[in-house]
Protein backbone atom coordinates (compact mmCIF):
# COMPACT_ATOMS: atom_id res chain seq x y z
CA UNK A 1 0.00 0.00 0.00
CA UNK A 2 0.85 3.56 -0.58
CA UNK A 3 1.15 5.22 2.93
CA UNK A 4 1.02 9.17 3.77
CA UNK A 5 2.45 9.41 7.26
CA UNK A 6 1.97 12.39 8.88
CA UNK A 7 4.16 13.32 11.45
CA UNK A 8 6.17 10.62 10.62
CA UNK A 9 9.71 12.51 11.71
CA UNK A 10 8.77 12.32 15.43
CA UNK A 11 9.24 9.79 17.96
CA UNK A 12 6.42 7.21 17.57
CA UNK A 13 5.87 8.42 13.35
CA UNK A 14 9.95 7.19 12.96
CA UNK A 15 9.57 4.02 14.23
CA UNK A 16 5.97 3.38 12.35
CA UNK A 17 7.60 4.44 8.98
CA UNK A 18 10.60 1.42 9.68
CA UNK A 19 7.78 -0.87 10.27
CA UNK A 20 5.69 0.27 7.38
CA UNK A 21 9.03 -0.27 4.95
CA UNK A 22 9.70 -3.15 6.11
CA UNK A 23 6.17 -4.59 5.63
CA UNK A 24 6.45 -3.97 1.93
CA UNK A 25 4.36 -0.65 1.93
CA UNK A 26 5.33 2.40 0.32
CA UNK A 27 6.01 5.91 2.40
CA UNK A 28 5.73 9.36 2.38
CA UNK A 29 6.23 11.21 5.73
CA UNK A 30 4.78 14.72 5.66
CA UNK A 31 6.35 16.60 8.66
CA UNK A 32 6.51 20.49 9.39
CA UNK A 33 10.04 19.45 11.27
CA UNK A 34 8.78 21.75 14.04
CA UNK A 35 9.63 18.74 17.10
CA UNK A 36 10.69 15.96 14.25
CA UNK A 37 13.67 15.14 13.06
CA UNK A 38 14.81 14.87 9.03
CA UNK A 39 17.33 12.24 9.82
CA UNK A 40 14.96 9.60 11.51
CA UNK A 41 12.89 9.80 8.06
CA UNK A 42 15.37 6.93 6.32
CA UNK A 43 13.12 4.36 5.24
CA UNK A 44 10.68 6.88 2.81
CA UNK A 45 10.36 10.16 1.27
CA UNK A 46 10.18 13.63 3.21
CA UNK A 47 7.81 16.24 1.83
CA UNK A 48 8.12 19.14 4.72
CA UNK A 49 4.76 20.66 5.07
CA UNK A 50 2.32 21.58 8.07
CA UNK A 51 -1.14 20.02 8.16
CA UNK A 52 -2.39 23.56 9.23
CA UNK A 53 -1.39 24.66 5.35
CA UNK A 54 -4.11 23.24 3.46
CA UNK A 55 -2.82 24.13 0.26
CA UNK A 56 0.50 22.21 0.97
CA UNK A 57 -1.94 19.09 2.26
CA UNK A 58 -3.74 18.95 -1.07
CA UNK A 59 -0.36 19.19 -3.25
CA UNK A 60 0.40 16.03 -1.43
CA UNK A 61 -2.90 14.29 -1.26
CA UNK A 62 -2.86 14.78 -5.31
CA UNK A 63 0.20 13.99 -5.88
CA UNK A 64 -0.08 10.32 -5.69
CA UNK A 65 -2.71 8.19 -5.16
CA UNK A 66 -2.64 7.12 -1.50
CA UNK A 67 -3.97 3.97 0.07
CA UNK A 68 -4.64 5.62 3.78
CA UNK A 69 -3.32 8.53 6.06
CA UNK A 70 -1.46 7.81 9.38
CA UNK A 71 -1.67 10.92 11.39
CA UNK A 72 1.04 11.26 14.38
CA UNK A 73 1.36 15.35 14.17
CA UNK A 74 0.59 16.53 17.59
CA UNK A 75 1.72 19.00 20.55
CA UNK A 76 1.72 16.22 23.24
CA UNK A 77 3.28 17.79 25.96
CA UNK A 78 0.66 17.59 29.20
CA UNK A 79 2.25 20.18 31.28
CA UNK A 80 2.48 22.59 28.09
CA UNK A 81 -1.13 22.34 27.02
CA UNK A 82 -2.07 23.56 30.71
CA UNK A 83 -0.04 26.53 30.40
CA UNK A 84 -0.75 27.05 26.51
CA UNK A 85 -4.35 25.33 25.54
CA UNK A 86 -4.81 26.97 22.47
CA UNK A 87 -1.69 26.01 20.65
CA UNK A 88 -3.01 23.05 21.95
CA UNK A 89 -6.58 23.13 20.22
CA UNK A 90 -4.61 24.85 17.18
CA UNK A 91 -2.35 22.29 16.51
CA UNK A 92 -4.12 18.96 17.22
CA UNK A 93 -8.08 19.79 16.66
CA UNK A 94 -7.50 22.50 13.80
CA UNK A 95 -4.70 20.40 12.04
CA UNK A 96 -7.12 16.71 12.34
CA UNK A 97 -9.48 18.94 10.60
CA UNK A 98 -7.52 20.28 8.00
CA UNK A 99 -6.05 17.06 7.18
CA UNK A 100 -9.50 15.70 7.12
CA UNK A 101 -10.85 17.88 4.75
CA UNK A 102 -7.86 17.30 2.33
CA UNK A 103 -8.48 13.55 2.72
CA UNK A 104 -12.06 14.43 1.60
CA UNK A 105 -11.31 16.06 -1.32
CA UNK A 106 -8.36 14.09 -2.37
CA UNK A 107 -10.69 10.94 -2.14
CA UNK A 108 -8.44 8.89 0.69
CA UNK A 109 -10.79 7.03 3.00
CA UNK A 110 -8.75 5.33 5.30
CA UNK A 111 -7.22 6.71 8.69
CA UNK A 112 -5.02 5.74 11.36
CA UNK A 113 -5.30 8.22 14.58
CA UNK A 114 -2.66 8.50 17.07
CA UNK A 115 -4.95 8.93 20.31
CA UNK A 116 -4.10 9.31 24.05
CA UNK A 117 -4.88 7.46 27.06
CA UNK A 118 -5.01 11.33 28.40
CA UNK A 119 -8.72 11.30 26.50
CA UNK A 120 -9.87 9.20 30.04
CA UNK A 121 -8.99 11.71 32.31
CA UNK A 122 -8.92 10.49 35.96
CA UNK A 123 -9.42 6.40 35.91
CA UNK A 124 -12.79 5.18 37.32
CA UNK A 125 -11.45 1.46 37.20
CA UNK A 126 -8.27 -0.13 37.90
CA UNK A 127 -7.66 -0.66 34.02
CA UNK A 128 -9.12 1.14 31.25
CA UNK A 129 -10.59 -0.54 28.57
CA UNK A 130 -12.62 1.08 25.49
CA UNK A 131 -16.14 1.57 27.32
CA UNK A 132 -14.49 4.02 30.08
CA UNK A 133 -16.02 7.29 30.30
CA UNK A 134 -14.02 10.32 28.33
CA UNK A 135 -13.41 12.66 30.61
CA UNK A 136 -9.99 14.86 29.76
CA UNK A 137 -8.42 16.43 32.93
CA UNK A 138 -5.84 18.58 30.41
CA UNK A 139 -6.12 20.34 26.99
CA UNK A 140 -3.90 17.72 25.70
CA UNK A 141 -6.20 15.00 26.12
CA UNK A 142 -9.41 17.08 25.53
CA UNK A 143 -7.65 17.81 22.10
CA UNK A 144 -7.41 14.28 21.39
CA UNK A 145 -10.92 13.80 22.40
CA UNK A 146 -12.16 16.53 20.25
CA UNK A 147 -10.18 14.86 17.37
CA UNK A 148 -11.93 11.59 18.00
CA UNK A 149 -15.47 12.76 17.66
CA UNK A 150 -14.68 14.84 14.32
CA UNK A 151 -13.21 11.84 12.99
CA UNK A 152 -16.46 9.80 14.31
CA UNK A 153 -18.73 12.58 12.66
CA UNK A 154 -16.64 12.28 9.49
CA UNK A 155 -17.29 8.31 9.29
CA UNK A 156 -20.82 8.67 9.63
CA UNK A 157 -21.22 11.19 7.22
CA UNK A 158 -19.05 10.53 4.56
CA UNK A 159 -17.49 7.34 4.25
CA UNK A 160 -14.45 7.79 6.06
CA UNK A 161 -13.08 4.41 7.76
CA UNK A 162 -10.85 4.87 10.89
CA UNK A 163 -9.17 3.44 14.04
CA UNK A 164 -8.38 5.77 16.44
CA UNK A 165 -5.11 3.91 18.73
CA UNK A 166 -5.00 5.46 22.54
CA UNK A 167 -1.79 4.68 23.35
CA UNK A 168 -0.70 4.69 26.99
CA UNK A 169 3.09 5.47 27.09
CA UNK A 170 5.10 5.44 24.46
CA UNK A 171 8.73 3.81 25.58
CA UNK A 172 11.65 2.09 24.14
CA UNK A 173 13.23 2.58 20.75
CA UNK A 174 13.81 0.20 17.91
CA UNK A 175 16.73 -2.12 19.14
CA UNK A 176 18.39 -1.61 15.69
CA UNK A 177 16.93 1.14 14.14
CA UNK A 178 19.47 3.83 14.63
CA UNK A 179 16.02 5.81 16.21
CA UNK A 180 14.69 6.70 19.27
CA UNK A 181 13.29 9.42 21.44
CA UNK A 182 14.32 12.95 21.75
CA UNK A 183 12.13 15.86 22.31
CA UNK A 184 13.89 19.29 22.81
CA UNK A 185 12.91 20.14 25.71
CA UNK A 186 12.34 16.26 27.25
CA UNK A 187 9.62 16.30 29.48
CA UNK A 188 9.01 12.68 29.43
CA UNK A 189 10.29 10.00 32.35
CA UNK A 190 12.29 7.81 30.83
CA UNK A 191 14.63 9.92 28.57
CA UNK A 192 14.74 12.14 31.78
CA UNK A 193 15.75 9.00 34.15
CA UNK A 194 18.56 7.86 31.02
CA UNK A 195 20.10 11.95 31.14
CA UNK A 196 20.68 11.64 34.72
CA UNK A 197 22.45 8.45 34.59
CA UNK A 198 24.46 9.69 31.98
CA UNK A 199 24.70 13.19 33.15
CA UNK A 200 25.14 12.89 36.98
CA UNK A 201 27.73 15.17 37.84
CA UNK A 202 27.35 17.81 36.11
CA UNK A 203 23.41 18.57 35.76
CA UNK A 204 20.41 18.37 37.51
CA UNK A 205 18.86 14.84 39.31
CA UNK A 206 15.70 13.73 37.95
CA UNK A 207 12.59 15.43 39.32
CA UNK A 208 10.29 12.86 40.63
CA UNK A 209 6.65 15.09 40.10
CA UNK A 210 4.70 14.37 43.29
CA UNK A 211 5.19 11.09 45.41
CA UNK A 212 1.71 12.31 47.66
CA UNK A 213 -0.75 10.41 44.79
CA UNK A 214 -2.91 7.48 46.23
CA UNK A 215 -0.51 4.79 44.65
CA UNK A 216 1.51 2.30 46.23
CA UNK A 217 4.82 4.60 46.81
CA UNK A 218 3.24 8.03 46.17
CA UNK A 219 4.65 8.38 42.78
CA UNK A 220 2.03 8.22 39.34
CA UNK A 221 1.61 4.99 38.13
CA UNK A 222 1.94 4.52 33.70
CA UNK A 223 1.47 1.83 31.52
CA UNK A 224 4.54 1.53 29.19
CA UNK A 225 4.34 0.27 26.25
CA UNK A 226 7.18 -0.36 23.39
CA UNK A 227 6.79 1.90 20.89
CA UNK A 228 7.46 -0.84 17.78
CA UNK A 229 4.11 -2.83 19.60
CA UNK A 230 1.94 0.17 18.96
CA UNK A 231 3.71 0.53 15.20
CA UNK A 232 2.88 -3.40 15.33
CA UNK A 233 -1.01 -2.29 16.18
CA UNK A 234 -0.87 0.54 13.54
CA UNK A 235 -0.15 -2.38 10.92
CA UNK A 236 -3.09 -4.19 12.16
CA UNK A 237 -5.45 -1.38 12.19
CA UNK A 238 -4.42 -0.57 8.80
CA UNK A 239 -5.38 -4.34 8.11
CA UNK A 240 -8.82 -4.15 9.91
CA UNK A 241 -9.56 -1.14 8.07
CA UNK A 242 -9.75 -3.38 4.35
CA UNK A 243 -12.10 -5.98 6.09
CA UNK A 244 -14.26 -3.73 8.69
CA UNK A 245 -15.35 -0.52 7.04
CA UNK A 246 -16.34 2.04 10.41
CA UNK A 247 -15.04 3.60 13.16
CA UNK A 248 -12.60 1.58 15.78
CA UNK A 249 -11.22 2.63 19.03
CA UNK A 250 -8.23 0.59 20.50
CA UNK A 251 -6.66 1.27 24.00
CA UNK A 252 -2.83 -0.01 23.65
CA UNK A 253 -0.92 -0.41 26.87
CA UNK A 254 0.86 -3.94 28.51
CA UNK A 255 -2.05 -3.93 31.16
CA UNK A 256 0.68 -3.07 34.17
CA UNK A 257 1.29 -0.37 35.44
CA UNK A 258 5.10 0.75 37.08
CA UNK A 259 5.85 3.93 39.53
CA UNK A 260 8.20 6.83 38.97
CA UNK A 261 10.14 5.12 41.59
CA UNK A 262 9.47 1.21 40.39
CA UNK A 263 11.05 2.78 36.64
CA UNK A 264 14.19 4.27 38.21
CA UNK A 265 14.53 1.56 40.19
CA UNK A 266 14.15 -0.66 37.10
CA UNK A 267 16.19 1.90 35.17
CA UNK A 268 19.22 1.64 37.88
CA UNK A 269 19.32 -2.22 36.92
CA UNK A 270 19.38 -2.31 33.48
CA UNK A 271 21.72 0.85 33.21
CA UNK A 272 23.97 -0.38 36.84
CA UNK A 273 24.28 2.48 38.12
CA UNK A 274 22.26 5.03 40.41
CA UNK A 275 19.71 7.09 38.79
CA UNK A 276 20.00 10.51 40.95
CA UNK A 277 16.57 11.72 41.81
CA UNK A 278 14.79 13.97 43.92
CA UNK A 279 11.27 14.92 45.30
CA UNK A 280 9.53 17.65 43.74
CA UNK A 281 5.83 19.25 43.85
CA UNK A 282 3.46 17.43 41.47
CA UNK A 283 3.02 18.81 37.81
CA UNK A 284 -0.62 19.99 36.58
CA UNK A 285 -2.44 17.78 34.46
CA UNK A 286 -0.89 14.20 35.71
CA UNK A 287 -3.45 11.86 36.74
CA UNK A 288 -2.10 9.48 39.36
CA UNK A 289 -2.83 6.14 37.59
CA UNK A 290 -3.67 4.97 34.15
CA UNK A 291 -3.51 1.37 33.16
CA UNK A 292 -4.98 -0.04 29.91
CA UNK A 293 -6.68 -2.88 28.91
CA UNK A 294 -5.98 -3.81 25.93
CA UNK A 295 -8.22 -7.26 25.63
CA UNK A 296 -10.05 -5.48 22.57
CA UNK A 297 -6.87 -4.66 20.71
CA UNK A 298 -5.65 -8.29 21.46
CA UNK A 299 -8.88 -9.91 20.32
CA UNK A 300 -9.77 -7.74 17.18
CA UNK A 301 -5.99 -6.69 15.56
CA UNK A 302 -5.11 -9.90 17.02
CA UNK A 303 -2.28 -7.35 18.48
CA UNK A 304 0.32 -9.28 21.03
CA UNK A 305 2.73 -6.57 22.47
CA UNK A 306 6.81 -8.05 22.16
CA UNK A 307 8.25 -6.37 25.47
CA UNK A 308 6.05 -6.71 28.31
CA UNK A 309 8.89 -6.42 30.57
CA UNK A 310 10.01 -2.95 31.93
CA UNK A 311 13.36 -3.71 31.73
CA UNK A 312 13.39 -4.62 28.19
CA UNK A 313 12.19 -1.93 27.33
CA UNK A 314 14.40 0.12 29.21
CA UNK A 315 17.00 -1.83 27.69
CA UNK A 316 16.10 -0.57 23.77
CA UNK A 317 15.87 3.28 25.02
CA UNK A 318 19.27 2.42 27.03
CA UNK A 319 21.20 1.32 23.97
CA UNK A 320 19.89 4.23 22.19
CA UNK A 321 20.27 6.94 24.76
CA UNK A 322 23.82 6.01 25.27
CA UNK A 323 24.54 6.71 21.58
CA UNK A 324 21.67 8.64 20.00
CA UNK A 325 22.19 9.40 16.32
CA UNK A 326 20.54 12.82 16.41
C1 LIG B 1 1.31 11.97 28.69
C2 LIG B 1 -0.09 11.50 28.42
C3 LIG B 1 -0.04 10.38 27.44
C4 LIG B 1 0.65 10.85 26.19
C5 LIG B 1 2.02 11.36 26.52
C6 LIG B 1 2.59 11.99 25.28
C7 LIG B 1 -1.61 11.91 30.28
C8 LIG B 1 -2.07 11.48 31.56
N1 LIG B 1 -0.71 11.12 29.66
O1 LIG B 1 1.97 10.95 29.34
O2 LIG B 1 -1.35 9.97 27.13
O3 LIG B 1 0.70 9.82 25.25
O4 LIG B 1 1.94 12.35 27.53
O5 LIG B 1 3.59 12.85 25.54
O6 LIG B 1 -2.04 12.94 29.81
N2 LIG B 1 7.62 12.33 35.53
C9 LIG B 1 8.51 12.64 36.56
N3 LIG B 1 9.66 13.30 36.23
C10 LIG B 1 9.99 13.64 34.96
C11 LIG B 1 9.08 13.30 33.91
C12 LIG B 1 7.91 12.65 34.24
O7 LIG B 1 8.25 12.36 37.71
O8 LIG B 1 11.06 14.24 34.73
C13 LIG B 1 6.39 11.60 35.85
C14 LIG B 1 5.13 12.32 35.43
O9 LIG B 1 4.64 13.14 36.43
C15 LIG B 1 4.21 11.14 35.13
C16 LIG B 1 5.15 10.02 34.67
O10 LIG B 1 6.44 10.39 35.12
O11 LIG B 1 3.58 10.71 36.30
C17 LIG B 1 5.18 9.86 33.16
O12 LIG B 1 5.34 11.16 32.58
P1 LIG B 1 5.56 11.38 31.03
O13 LIG B 1 6.63 10.48 30.55
O14 LIG B 1 5.73 12.86 30.82
O15 LIG B 1 4.21 10.88 30.33
P2 LIG B 1 2.70 11.21 30.72
O16 LIG B 1 2.53 12.62 31.11
O17 LIG B 1 2.21 10.16 31.65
Amino acid sequence: MRILVAGGAGYIGAHMVKCLAENGHTVTVFDNLSSGHPEAVRWGRLVVGDVLDRPALDAVLQADRYDAVMHFCARSLVGESMSQPLVYYRNNVLGTLTLLEAMQTAGVDRLVFSSSAAVFGQPLSERIDEDHPLAPINPYGASKWMCERMIEDAVKAFGLHAVALRYFNAAGAAPQGRIGESHQPETHLIPNVLRAVLEQGSAAPLQIFGDDYPTRDGTCVRDYVHVDDLAAAHLAALQLLQQEPGMHRFNLGNGAGFSVREVIAAAGRVCGRRVPHQVAPRRDGDPATLVAASDHAREVLGWKPRYTDIEAILETAWRWHRAPVY
